[in-house]
C-alpha cells in the first residue's frame, strides 16, 4: 500500500487506486452526494474475502476523482434456504427528514447441489434487499427483502430526481424496464412510474434539458452489449424508441452501465457514464468505464474511452489530448 498522489484525470479501463493505491473495489456501484461529499458504493470483490459474508464497498470524494476508502460494509446470508446467494448493484439513497441512509441491494441466489457444486436457479430469488444506517458508512442493518410492487426484480438502478424524488429502476425478466418511486421514508417500492416492454438491465436515468433520459444493456450477463437509450419528458413515459449509445460493434467498449451522474458546475453541466468492464474470472480486477456523455436535445452519446480532467465546481469535463 501507498498513499496515492491527487489528481484531476480520470483514466477509463485502467486500475483506478484508491487513497491507498488499491484499485477501487465499488463495481455495478452507485454514487450520492452528500453536502459537499460524494459517496461510492459498489461490489466489493476483492481476493480472499470471508465467504460467509458478501461485501460492498463505501467510498468517498469531494472531485469524483480522487477517492479515499472508507470501509466494507458486510452482509450474511439474507434466506436460509439459500445454498447460493449474491449481493449486488447496492444504491444508497440518503434521506433528508428521517437522516437515515437507506440501501437497496439486488439479493439473489439458488440452490446449489452439495455433491456436483453446480447451482440451479442462481437468480430465481430476485428480491431487493433493504438496509438502514445512520451514517454513510454504516452500520448497515437489512432490514427487509421483498420483490418490488411483487415483481422479480435483478439489477437495480437508483435516480434522484432535481426536486430530491427518490426512484428505483429495476429489471422484471418476465416483463421489463420498470421505474418506481420510492416511499417518502425511502423504506419501500410505493408506485410505478413507467414499464417499459424491453428486456434490459443496468438501468441508469437522468433529468437533464428538460428531458429523462433512460439507459440500459440488454441481457447478456457479465459480457457487454450495446446499451441503449430512450428519452422521455416524463417519467411516466411515452418513452422514445431505444437507441445506440455508442457504436454498436464496440460494444459499448465493452461496459454495462450502472448510472449516469450530473455534475452541476458554475459553468456547465456534466453528465458522466458510469459503466463496469466486468471480468467475471477475476472480478477483483474489474474496471470501470467513466466518460462525460454528448448529451442534449433528445440525444445522447458515449465518446471512445480516453483519459479525461473533470472540475466539479464549475462541472468542466475535458477530454485530454
Ligand atoms: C449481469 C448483471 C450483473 C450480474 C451478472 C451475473 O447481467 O448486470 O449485475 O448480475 O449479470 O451474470
Amino acid at each position: 500500500m501507498h498513499s496515492q498522489a491527487q489528481t484531476d484525470t480520470i483514466k477509463p479501463t485502467d486500475i483506478w487506486p484508491d487513497n491507498n493505491g488499491n484499485h477501487i473495489q465499488a463495481h455495478g456501484g452507485g454514487i450520492i452526494k452528500v453536502k459537499d461529499d460524494y459517496y461510492w458504493y459498489g461490489e466489493y470483490r476483492s481476493k480472499g474475502l470471508d465467504t460467509n459474508y458478501r461485501f460492498v464497498g463505501c467510498y468517498t470524494s469531494k472531485d469524483l476523482v480522487n477517492w479515499k476508502f472508507i470501509t466494507t460494509i458486510k452482509f450474511g446470508k439474507p434466506d436460509s434456504t439459500l445454498t447460493y446467494w449474491v449481493v449486488e448493484r447496492p444504491k444508497v439513497y440518503y434521506n433528508e427528514r428521517t437522516k437515515k441512509y437507506v440501501m437497496y441491494l439486488h439479493i439473489d441466489g439458488g440452490v446449489r447441489d452439495p455433491v456436483t457444486k453446480k447451482v440451479s436457479g442462481g437468480y430465481s430469488y430476485a428480491r431487493v434487499g433493504v438496509a438502514i444506517s445512520d451514517g454513510p458508512s454504516g452500520p448497515f442493518t437489512l432490514i427487509s427483502s421483498f420483490r418490488p410492487l411483487g415483481h422479480e426484480s435483478r439489477d437495480i438502478g437508483q435516480f434522484i430526481d432535481d426536486d430530491g424524488t427518490a426512484y428505483l429502476v429495476f429489471e422484471d425478466r418476465p416483463y421489463g424496464f420498470r421505474i418506481a418511486k420510492l416511499s417518502d421514508d425511502y423504506l419501500t417500492v410505493e408506485k410505478q412510474m413507467s414499464l417499459i416492454p424491453e428486456h434490459m438491465e443496468g438501468g441508469a436515468i437522468v433529468h437533464y434539458g428538460g428531458l429523462y433520459y433512460a439507459i440500459g444493456s440488454s441481457l447478456t450477463g457479465w459480457s457487454p452489449n450495446p446499451n441503449k437509450y430512450a428519452t422521455a419528458t416524463s417519467l411516466a413515459g411515452p418513452w422514445s424508441d431505444f437507441k445506440d449509445i455508442a457504436p454498436p460493434e464496440t460494444n459499448t467498449y465493452g461496459s454495462q452501465s450502472t448510472m449516469l451522474i450530473k455534475v452541476v458546475g458554475s459553468k456547465k453541466t456534466t453528465v458522466i457514464f458510469m459503466g463496469d468492464i466486468w471480468k467475471p474470472k477475476t472480478q477483483w480486477d474489474s474496471r470501470y468505464l467513466w466518460m462525460p456523455l454528448e448529451i442534449g436535445d433528445g440525444k445522447l452519446s458515449l465518446p471512445k474511452p480516453q483519459p479525461w480532467t473533470l472540475n466539479v465546481k464549475t462541472g468542466e469535463a475535458k477530454i485530454v489530448n
